[in-house]
């Protein structure tokens, strides 16, 4: 069911971006998408110098800044959880990795969690997208 909302949401930015056929005047940047750019297309690669960011390093404390609060395994119930579903826990390594692509679109490409609070500036939530492409070290 959420993977299903998740392709729907590919397949429909994908036709947006098609039919846009008008020259961009940004010089190519991403379109913002809830305030910030879309990325969309991957902006690292494996391999590529991402000043050093790892889980331990970068990821954990990110999502321990913006989303722990309401995805995770210590919490139990909606109201406690702010409405997060059970089972999408990020203070967990193994979710978050297994995740990480579903992670990588609502932080870097709809921009979208958290949905309200502290957010993310534009600059985090693009870190967060090089650190998973380049393979979440
Ligand atoms: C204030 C509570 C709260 C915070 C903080 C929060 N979330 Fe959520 N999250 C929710 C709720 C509520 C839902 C279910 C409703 C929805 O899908 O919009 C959700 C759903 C999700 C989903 C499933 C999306 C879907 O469309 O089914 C993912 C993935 C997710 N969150 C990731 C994150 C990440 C990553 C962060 C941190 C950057 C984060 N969330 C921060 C409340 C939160």
């Amino acid at each position: 069911m959420r993977l299903f909302t998740f392709c729907v949401c590919f397949a429909f930015l994908g036709a947006c971006g098609d039919d846009d056929d008008t020259p961009r005047m940004d010089g190519g940047a991403d379109a913002l998408v809830n305030g910030c750019p879309s990325h969309e297309d991957p902006i690292a690669m494996p391999g590529d110098d991402v000043d050093g960011d790892t889980y331990e390093t970068f990821a954990a404390p990110f999502l321990e800044r913006f989303c722990t609060r309401c995805h995770s395994s210590t919490l139990e119930g909606d109201f406690a959880r702010g409405g997060a579903p059970e089972g999408l826990d990020w203070d967990l390594e193994a979710e978050v990795r297994e995740n990480a692509e579903y992670l990588r679109y609502v932080i870097g490409v709809s921009n979208e969690m958290p949905p309200i609070g502290t957010r993310p500036s534009c600059d985090e939530r693009r870190r967060f997208v090089r650190w998973v492409d380049v393979g979440a070290p």
